[in-house]
């Protein structure tokens, strides 16, 4: 059935310690071993996933100091999933001991293309442990990053409420404080925090790699979720893979009621894309969607069912952006335990469910496309960091403030302008090449990335942030004072929008004018140049009159799109999605070209596809570094 829907990849294995290894030693890999062949005799790759986000019983029973403490200081039990802290030892030479194990057993195999570590790091919120082994691990990370504990006191500011400490062996945890702990211990405790999650997946992907030297090494990776440094974890990995639930996502997400209610069965226009986008810079061009949303899921408030069409707009979503695979989670729905309501592929009974025969179209179609997924660098860079989000998270200033956000925000103003984007690190490499740069809130910029900045000639937006520091030497602002504002508060902008959440009163040096100011005679966007400073929160309506003033200004052309329609170029490639509930006429997006897929008036969750004649020179020079073929 897999094989005759045009299936390529399946992956098994991910949660499956128990059934490995039912008690200690005792080894049961037989059954394993007969689905790998099974697979294979159909002429499926197999992704095989290590099942340590599963630790079982019988393990957890050996060494009860293996689980987390939540910040309450509670053990975080057995009888779900991830029940395991990243800083104990003992864990994770147990993990050693079973990757180990099946990679040795199936590395060679030649149906096992790939192998996906663990299972979602940092899900359910297991990435910050309390626990004794964290402490010890904190202690002697401190030390390795200050050397000297005078230093430490130093650059945590410990004089103020008389933190000092006399030995590394003195520092506590941030948690179960009195009121709130330190900024820059808490700061450092969420850095130490990435890092154990970096360190235990590295274990894994070298082992891996030692036995399976040929196979991608993969882990999937969520959404919205900032928990640890993804860019810094990819660096092990060959492709940035990530599960997307558009209906759970939007579900949960910060938007309001009218929103989800008029995207209820497709899902965030923007949002899929923003991390297709992203995990392609985490995976430097190579990555996938390991779990698809079928149908309804378990986990949200509400779980409704997608449109008809759906699965079938997030999977060309997916493609346009280069997605190497798009695998949906799961085959066939559980009839028990946890997720015996989430939908899948196939009914419990084994009969098709309605995203089987979406698959099965889409396998035709994108036969009959004979598609070779590009992934051309994108004019415009938007600089999303993890260190940024750690720190507006915790000091927030104004209780609404959401780093994720703000960064989605611009992000979506910018689809609304038809631009395709990339989403990267604040690294030269990564802003090297591009006509826009969007540097939205980043929290401590180095000195190489604001040498980068200054160097890179291109349009340049530094939406608020603090006293910019090192940004200085490419605009000479300072910022006086920052507000932050409750909700209802607007400052407006005559005929441009307003700032909410956030604003700065900025002092301007000789070289900047003001290019947009507030009512009340404040500068809300400085300009110097072709270097940009924005000084607030923008609403949507700022958002989308800035960026397309910015944009022209950088000599980037913009479209005009109705509300639920987006574009994506990609090399020649240009898609077009409709999110809306309407069929409408994209005739002006398509111009003279013939359609491959589609239809001029595209009906709700449709997806054209056609050529564009206009670009072919340009994907010529980008194919021939980047090109992936499916
Ligand atoms: C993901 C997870 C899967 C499954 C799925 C349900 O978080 O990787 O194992 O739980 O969600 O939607």
């Amino acid at each position: 059935m897999m094989k005759g829907i045009g299936l390529s990849f399946v992956r098994i294995g991910e949660f499956a310690w128990s059934r490995l290894e039912p008690s200690e030693g005792a080894y049961r890999f037989e059954w394993l071993s007969l689905a790998i062949e099974a697979l294979d005799r159909a002429g499926l790759k197999v992704v095989l996933g290590t099942p340590t986000a599963t630790p079982p019983k019988w393990l957890v029973d050996k060494m009860p100091e293996m689980a987390a403490l939540d910040a309450d200081g509670r053990p975080r039990r057995f009888g779900s999933r991830r029940h395991y802290c990243f800083s104990h030892e003992g864990y994770a030479q147990e993990c050693e001991r079973i990757v180990e194990l099946l990679a040795r057993a199936f590395g060679g195999h030649p149906a096992v293309a790939a192998w996906q570590t663990d299972n979602e790091y940092g899900c359910h919120d297991t990435v910050l442990s309390y626990s004794p082994a964290a402490l010890q691990a904190f202690r002697r990370w401190c030390e390795a990053k200050y050397r000297s504990i005078e230093t430490l006191n130093e650059a945590w500011g410990n004089v103020f409420w008389s933190m000092d400490y006399r030995s590394f062996d003195e520092i506590e945890l941030p948690n179960l404080t009195v009121t709130e702990a330190n900024p820059s211990h808490l700061m450092d405790f969420q850095r130490f925090s990435s890092d154990q999650v970096v360190a235990f997946n590295r274990r894994q992907a070298q082992i891996i790699r030692r036995h399976a030297p040929d196979a991608t090494i993969l882990h999937n990776f969520m959404g919205a979720f900032v928990d640890f440094d993804h860019y810094a974890l990819s660096d092990d990995l060959d492709v940035a893979a990530w599960d997307s639930y558009p209906l759970g996502f939007l579900e949960r997400s910060s938007h309001d009621d009218a929103f989800k209610l008029r995207y209820m069965r497709v899902g965030d226009p923007d949002f899929q894309a923003f991390h297709h986008d992203h995990y392609r810079a985490c995976g430097r061009g190579r990555w996938q969607v390991m779990e698809q949303q079928p149908g309804p899921v378990n986990w949200a408030p509400w779980n409704p069912a997608p449109a008809k069409g759906a699965v079938r707009l997030w999977t060309f979503e997916a493609f346009a952006a280069g997605a190497e695979t798009v695998s949906y989670f799961r085959w066939r729905q559980a009839p028990f335990a946890q997720e015996q309501m989430h939908e899948a592929l196939l009914l419990p009974n084994a009969a098709p469910n309605d995203a089987y025969h979406d698959v099965a179209r889409i396998s035709e179609e994108l036969a009959m496309l004979d598609a070779r997924v590009e992934t051309a660098r994108a004019e415009v860079a938007l600089v999303f960091d993890y260190e940024s989000a750690w720190a507006w998270r915790i000091e927030p200033q104004g209780r609404d403030f959401s780093y994720f956000d703000l960064v989605m925000g611009f992000y979506r103003a910018l689809r609304r302008a038809g631009l395709s984007v990339d989403v990267v690190p604040p690294t030269a490499a990564a802003i090297a090449d591009r006509t826009l740069i969007l540097v939205p809130a980043l929290f401590a910029p180095s000195h190489d990335f604001a040498e980068a900045l200054a160097q890179s000639g291109a349009t340049i937006l530094l939406p608020a942030d603090l006293p910019p520091g090192v940004l200085r030497r490419i605009i000479d602002i300072r910022v006086r004072r920052v507000e932050s504002l409750r909700p209802g508060a607007r400052i407006t902008l005559s005929g441009h929008g307003a700032f909410l959440r956030w604003r700065e009163f900025l002092a301007l040096g000789e070289s900047v004018a003001p290019e947009f100011t507030s009512e009340d005679g404040e500068t809300a966007l400085a300009r110097s140049e072709n270097v940009f400073y924005l000084a607030g929160w923008p609403d949507e309506e700022l958002l989308n009159n800035m960026l397309r003033h910015v944009a022209h200004v950088a000599g980037i052309s913009t479209l005009d799109l109705t509300e639920d329609i987006r574009v994506r170029d990609n090399g020649a490639m240009r898609y077009i999605f409709n999110y809306g509930a309407a069929s409408t006429d994209i005739s002006a997006l398509v111009g003279e070209e013939t359609l491959l897929i589609g239809e001029r008036l595209l009906e709700p969750c449709g997806v054209a596809v056609f050529r564009r004649r206009d670009c072919f020179q340009r994907a010529a020079q980008n194919t021939s570094q980047d090109a992936t073929t499916k």
